[in-house]
């Protein structure tokens, strides 16, 4: 089997199959990477992927080679990206470029795992009408993609009739991992990636303005949350509040959707919504800091955490990069760590003084966000991030710490969706 873009979900999926015990051709055009590959050296933080790519590298060749790949493999997973466009479309430029290298002759099949909006695969299929197309979306979480490749909930095959053949080449090929496979047609296939993201964004949106409720009538969203979740119809899982999602996927999945029911002549108000209420839930940290600090101008604010979730060092469509703009739009100085995503950040962030350990970060600080739940910030000397702080004023943006430990270490917590903290009277320094 052949992948085409070996990012973070080609990737897992070339590695994930060698496990499996398949011969892999992996492209990409960047040499570079290639090379790095073809040494066992990972160009992503994934746990277990590097472990994995180095002993099954005798499977995998990694190449730049085009025509090798076609030589070496039947069945083509795409694995390109689609970003956004500036109109919030996916941008297909990219998976345009490789199906125009692809031969129509029957002696391929093009498997579909980018995200790319429903009718892609019709266009294509029209375009080269013997070249067999099955649409297979991914599910993989990042920090979790390799667990998740090879425990998936469900595996969606989509093909049309005439493709049946390619799309049991697929099915066995994850028959293997035993999850349920959903078989059905292409335009199917498409939505149930994208509605799935959708939904899940949803959950988060929802969960968070339920916590912004908590917050005026004394609840706490936590408890709220376990209550919902235990009815089965809800589900426990996505009803995390925090500071908003962030991400390569969710974010641009909705817009994409958002953006197809529109050009289609539908408009979606929820997502709209969803959006919304995601963007003013990363701003919220300002006003609980106004509320303890006064104007944040000359404040020094130190943000634990700026991947846009843990175990990742993925900065796309962080939380942590509105909020920082936010904080220094306000006059503040901004501190910041992150276990692993600190050097990719400081690219982004370049008037963000990056510190090498949450300690530092703290120091003179007079608030903390907890931007990122890293499990070094749960461990953390508490007590003496509190001695270093100009003052021990603490939101955390993920409800991760735990309050009670954090106010006996002489804190003021601030949660989300959390019965919130007597303002101190540092508003009259
Ligand atoms: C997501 C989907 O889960 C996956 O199926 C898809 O294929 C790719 O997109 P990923 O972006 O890696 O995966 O991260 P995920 O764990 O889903 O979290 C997305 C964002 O939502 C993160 O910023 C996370 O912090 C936030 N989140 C998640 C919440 O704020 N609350 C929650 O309860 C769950």
């Amino acid at each position: 089997m052949g992948v085409i873009g070996v990012g973070w979900v080609g990737l897992v999926t070339a590695v994930c199959f060698a496990e499996l015990g398949r011969q892999v051709v992996a492209r990409d055009i960047v040499a570079e990477k290639v090379e790095a590959l073809a040494g066992g050296e990972t160009t992503i933080h994934e746990p277990g992927l590097g472990e994995m790519l180095r002993r099954n590298l005798e499977r995998i060749t990694f190449t730049t080679d085009m025509d090798l790949l076609l030589e070496r493999a039947r069945l083509l997973f795409v694995c390109v990206d689609t970003p956004p466009t500036y109109s919030g479309d996916a941008d297909l430029s990219r998976v345009r470029a490789v199906v125009d290298d692809l031969p129509d002759d029957g002696g391929h099949v093009l498997v579909m795992k980018s995200t790319v909006p429903a009718g892609t695969g019709h266009s294509i299929r029209r375009d080269m009408p013997d070249l067999p197309y099955v649409s297979c979306p991914e599910f993989l979480k990042e920090g979790s993609a390799v667990a998740d490749f090879m425990h998936p909930d469900r595996v969606v095959i989509g093909a049309d009739p005439g493709d049946e053949e390619a799309a049991d080449a697929v099915e066995a090929l994850y028959r293997p991992l035993g999850g349920e496979v959903i078989r059905t047609d292409v335009a199917s296939a498409e939505m149930i990636k994208l509605a799935s993201n959708a939904f899940l964004a949803t959950k988060i949106s929802f969960i968070n303005e339920i916590a912004n409720v908590c917050e005026e009538v004394g609840a706490d969203v936590g408890e709220v949350a376990n209550g919902m979740g235990l009815d089965q119809r809800i589900g426990p899982s996505f009803l995390r509040a925090g500071i908003g999602y962030g991400g390569s996927c969710f974010p641009k999945d909705v817009s994409a959707l958002k953006m197809l029911a529109g050009n289609s002549g539908y408009h979606f108000q929820l997502l709209n919504a969803v959006i919304e209420v995601n963007e003013l839930q990363k701003r919220r940290v300002v006003s609980k800091l106004v509320r303890h600090l006064g104007p944040l101008a000359g404040r020094r604010i130190a943000l634990l955490g700026l991947a846009f979730k843990p175990d990742t060092d993925d900065m796309r469509e962080a939380s942590s990069l509105v909020l920082a703009a936010r904080l220094q739009g306000e006059g503040a100085e901004v501190v910041a760590y992150d276990p692993v995503a600190g050097e990719r950040a400081g690219e982004l962030l370049s008037s963000v003084t990056m510190a090498d350990s949450a300690l530092e970060a703290l120091r003179g600080a007079d608030a903390a966000v907890l931007v990122t739940e890293w499990g070094e910030f749960a461990a953390l000397d508490w007590a003496e991030a509190a001695a270093r702080m100009a003052r021990p004023l603490i939101v955390d943006g993920r409800n991760f710490l735990d309050p009670a430990a954090l106010r006996a270490a002489g804190f003021a917590y601030e949660g989300i969706g959390k019965q919130q903290a007597t303002a101190t009277a540092a508003t009259a320094e």
